[in-house]
């Protein structure tokens, strides 16, 4: 369904970014769209796609023409179903869902979980080592991740082990309706039913994250109806990202071996690197935005009503801000990486994914010297990107 832009100045694209060998490896792709121009039409899905750092931060920065409220996948009647989320809302609507998120997320309140995430941290690391050889995404960056915030929240033990599956179905619902997104609708609708049914009150616990979302509801800070909406947006947003983070962490610091030397030589460069990892393996590579009016990049006008996709994971490995950006290098603290989003929709759970990551890369940098590679397969999910396995034998 070839379509042409508006503008017949705007470099076209025909790649299909959503194709099995793109998701598995964008970056060969990437460089080409960000040859291309700051702007380039996707003419296969009909919508722009922003592959430059620049203008990608600029539109997360302007939620007022880039809007969020008619969705953030890439298709219109997927986009159209979604509306009226956190996510998925500009203010003042979507202020009402950060304020009620917000008070169990800022630092200071999650300084009171510290202790007892590094203790986690530990405690899997010791486990997974004591093996040899273990599969970074399966047995360490899963059930470290999906455990701590299903405790966070509070959820019931029933159910839990369906949620990252569903999950990774409603970050494909956000490509194009190609076989991927189709078959991933239902997983997404039973995610979305457990929180109207399962993560309740009653079911879950009275102390965690999960109720307060029904206070809030009972307080009139939230619509009654929107509570399960804010409920999908914990356990959707809060459990594949972070997964995603830790396995690539694990998968660069095997595959460069001189760089894991230099955070076990100086464990203050922690935090440094887990923002290299989030840099140069986005865990989310892509949004959208919807133009609220025209809208101008590089002398190339986008009508109102356009849809924009903005490639964080191209954003983050675009030379003309960071030199060199396909090397990996703990030292080079990319505190202005996109993989977080920016402006009023930065993810509100990044706080609690910056703890996890410090955490993990502590616990396996005070007890493995190296990590040999033995296998590693790369995900095909239409948002999400991260190893689908990384094998590692530890030393
Ligand atoms: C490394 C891990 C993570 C990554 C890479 C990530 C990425 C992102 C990105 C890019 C956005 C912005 C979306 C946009 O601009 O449209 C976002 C928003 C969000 N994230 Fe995260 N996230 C991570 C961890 C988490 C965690 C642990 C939680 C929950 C505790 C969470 C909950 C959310 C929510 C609820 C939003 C919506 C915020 C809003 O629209 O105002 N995320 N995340």
């Amino acid at each position: 369904m070839d379509q042409p832009p508006s503008d017949p100045r705007c470099p076209i694209s025909d790649v299909d970014l959503w194709a099995d060998e793109v998701l598995a490896n964008p970056y060969p792709t990437y460089s080409t769209l960000r040859d291309l121009g700051p702007v380039v039409w996707l003419s296969r899905v009909g919508a722009y796609a922003l592959p430059r750092y620049q203008e990608v931060r600029e539109a997360l920065q302007s939620h007022d023409t880039f809007s969020s409220a008619r969705g953030v996948g890439i298709d219109a009647a997927y986009n159209k179903r979604a509306e009226g989320s956190i996510l998925t809302s500009d203010p003042p609507e979507h202020d009402r869902f950060r304020r009620v998120l917000n008070p169990q997320l800022v630092p200071r309140a999650l300084a009171t979980h510290r202790d007892m995430i590094v203790r986690r941290a530990e405690d899997i690391v010791d486990s997974v080592m004591s093996a040899g050889t273990f599969d970074a995404a399966a047995d360490l960056a899963q059930p470290y991740t999906v455990e701590l915030l299903a405790d966070l929240i509070g959820l019931p033990a029933e159910g839990r082990d369906q949620l990252l599956a569903r999950a990774t179905d409603g970050f494909d619902t956000f490509g194009p309706p190609n076989e991927r997104m189709i078959a991933a609708l239902g997983g997404l609708r039973e995610l979305f039913r457990y929180c109207q049914h399962d993560a309740v009150p009653g079911r879950l616990t009275p102390d965690g994250w999960g109720q307060r979302i029904y206070d809030a509801g009972v307080s009139g800070d939230l619509a009654p109806e929107d509570c399960p909406k804010l409920m999908l947006a914990y356990v959707w947003a809060g459990m594949d990202t972070t997964v995603n983070a830790i396995a690539s962490a694990v998968w660069l610091f095997a595959t460069n071996p001189d760089e894991w030397d230099r955070v076990r030589a100086d464990p203050s460069l922690i935090p440094s690197a887990f923002n290299e990892v989030l840099r140069i393996e986005a865990p989310v590579q892509r949004f959208s935005r919807f133009t609220t009016e025209v809208v101008t990049i590089d002398d190339i006008e986008l009508p109102a009503g356009s849809r924009v996709a903005l490639l964080f994971g191209s954003a983050n490995r675009d030379p003309r801000h960071y030199p060199d950006p396909d090397r990996f290098d703990v030292g080079r603290n990319p505190i202005d990486h996109l993989s977080l989003g920016r402006g009023v929709h930065r993810c509100v759970g990044a706080p609690l994914a910056l703890l996890e990551g410090h955490a993990v890369i502590a616990a396996l940098a005070s007890r493995i010297e190296r990590f040999h590679e033995v296998s590693t397969t790369w995900r095909r999910n239409n948002a999400v990107h991260g190893p689908e396995s990384a094998v590692v034998r530890c030393s």
